[in-house]
């Protein structure tokens, strides 16, 4: 049978399932290419550290010429994360006539367009589905399965980490900062693990299916984004008692020419999808003008499920389908976008609102009043008896609004963070019915 030479950049959580499905499953991936993927070489940064998986003699190194210099490998997956070494070795690789298949969205979303012009220019291809979602095929799915649609609304879970940090808060009370500890050691987390709970990581993978679904040409720095690195036990309760769980919530949609992108910690109401979504699992739910409702689920990341993204488009790429898909993919074009965005200001939702008040007489009332003059509509209210009879005690008060725009969500919070009743910092999340 035909052979295919093959490299890895990066041995780490991805590299090693990657490497481990290549030599495990060299019939698999044989059957499905109509070529050997051959392992050729594997480079690392120290070759002296312990590996999970031994390769057999003479394929690691820490020399990366040894892939850029040997012409018979045409084909590299670059497993490294962050931005430098790994956008300098991309380019490298890319002049040295390889194709690239990725699982770095950092990469992708800070420098796509600089990546995907020179491969362009070189006639090479880059490939990417594990860099969104991790195992769920949604690159593919929206780039060439729906492209018949016009798709108009994209919501999702897009950082397993978050998903795992809170569901381990919901389900079993765990502790947030041992919680984010064991998505390390279980190797969902970035090296850093700041981007996954702040909301920039699903910032980015927000921005690069934004780019595919809408052509919206949006830097992840300008998505509105919020992450559960602060979210409190308190309100995993309360909105439990509400029949919501909150999850890390990415929102796309299109109204006419404008698009509303944001990230946030979301109540989603107990038994629609999204909010049955657990662990490091990530969902995509995508509507299309011609196929509806659609919902993707699956794996968001660790070793196999990614692995699984990035072999099969080391498969594609070799069988030739990449390229092709490559020259037509929209992504990071030259093409002006029609799209523009909306203010985030403009958008609306429900919200919930988490006070923490004085038992005091009339403080509901000047909180009501605030709300109305905002033009914002109360759905329900909860307040639960206090022990205390009155007094200077803090008690929570939980508020859930009808829709309103976000702009009169936080300027009526600004206003009632002022009155002397209320203890500033009061919590706003939104809520997500449909
Ligand atoms: P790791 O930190 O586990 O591994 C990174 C690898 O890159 C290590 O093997 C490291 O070498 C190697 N490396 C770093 N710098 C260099 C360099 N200058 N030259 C050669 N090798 C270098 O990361 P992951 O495997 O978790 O992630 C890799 C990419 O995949 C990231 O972009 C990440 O965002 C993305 N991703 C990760 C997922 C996951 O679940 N982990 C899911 C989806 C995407 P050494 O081992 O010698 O230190
Ligand atoms: N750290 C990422 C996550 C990996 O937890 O989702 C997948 O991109």
């Amino acid at each position: 049978m035909e052979k295919t030479k093959v490299a890895v950049v990066g041995m780490g959580v991805v590299g090693s399932g990657v490497a481990r499905l290549l030599l495990d499953q060299g019939d698999r991936t044989a059957r499905h290419a109509g070529r050997t993927l051959w392992l050729e070489r594997v480079v690392v940064r120290d070759v002296e550290r312990a590996r999970e998986l031994e390769l057999p003699a003479g394929v690691l190194s820490d020399d990366l010429s040894l892939i850029i210099d040997d012409p018979e490998i045409k084909l590299v997956a670059q497993l490294i994360g962050g931005l430098e070494p790994a956008r300098t070795i991309m380019l490298q690789l890319l002049e040295s006539g390889k194709d690239i298949v990725t699982a770095n969205k950092a990469l992708l979303a800070e420098h796509g367009g600089e990546l995907f012009d020179r491969a362009r220019e070189l006639g090479r291809s880059i490939a990417f589905e594990a860099a969104v979602a991790g195992g769920i095929p949604i690159i593919t799915s929206i780039g060439q399965c729906l492209s018949a649609n016009q798709i108009n609304l994209l919501q999702g879970i897009l950082n397993g980490t978050s998903n795992f940090i809170v569901t381990e808060m919901e389900e079993h009370g765990a502790d947030y900062a041992a919680t984010v500890a064991q998505a390390q050691k279980l190797g969902y987390a970035e090296a850093d693990p700041t981007m996954d709970v702040d909301g920039s990581d699903v910032a980015q993978k927000l921005a690069i299916l934004a780019h595919l679904a809408f052509g919206a040409r949006v830097h992840w720095q300008d998505i509105p984004r919020q992450g559960i690195d602060r979210l409190s036990p308190t309100d995993i309760q309360y909105a439990s008692q509400l029949g919501y769980r909150i999850k890390l919530i990415a929102v796309a949609e299109r109204t006419d020419q404008r698009l509303e992108l944001h990230v946030s910690p979301t109540l989603v109401r107990m038994g629609r999808p999204l909010a049955e979504v657990r662990g490091a699992y990530n969902a995509v739910s995508v509507v299309g003008d011609a196929v509806g409702r659609t919902f993707f689920h699956g794996l968001g990341a660790g070793q196999m499920p990614t692995a699984s993204a990035v072999v099969a488009d080391m498969i594609d790429t070799a069988v030739g389908r990449t390229q092709i898909t490559f020259r037509t993919l929209e992504l990071w074009s030259r093409r002006e976008s029609g799209v523009g965005l909306l203010q985030h200001r403009e958008s609306s939702s429900r919200f919930y609102l988490r006070f923490s008040v004085n038992d005091h007489p009339g403080v509901l009332a000047q909180i009501a009043g605030i709300l109305g003059e905002n033009a914002i509509s109360i759905a329900s209210v909860m307040q639960h008896e206090s022990s205390e009879n009155g007094g200077d005690h803090q008690i929570p008060l939980i508020i859930m609004t009808h829709s309103a725009s976000e702009g009169a969500a936080q300027d009526a919070l600004a206003e009632i963070d002022q009155l002397d009743s209320v203890q500033a910092g009061s919590i706003r999340m939104r809520v997500l019915d449909r």
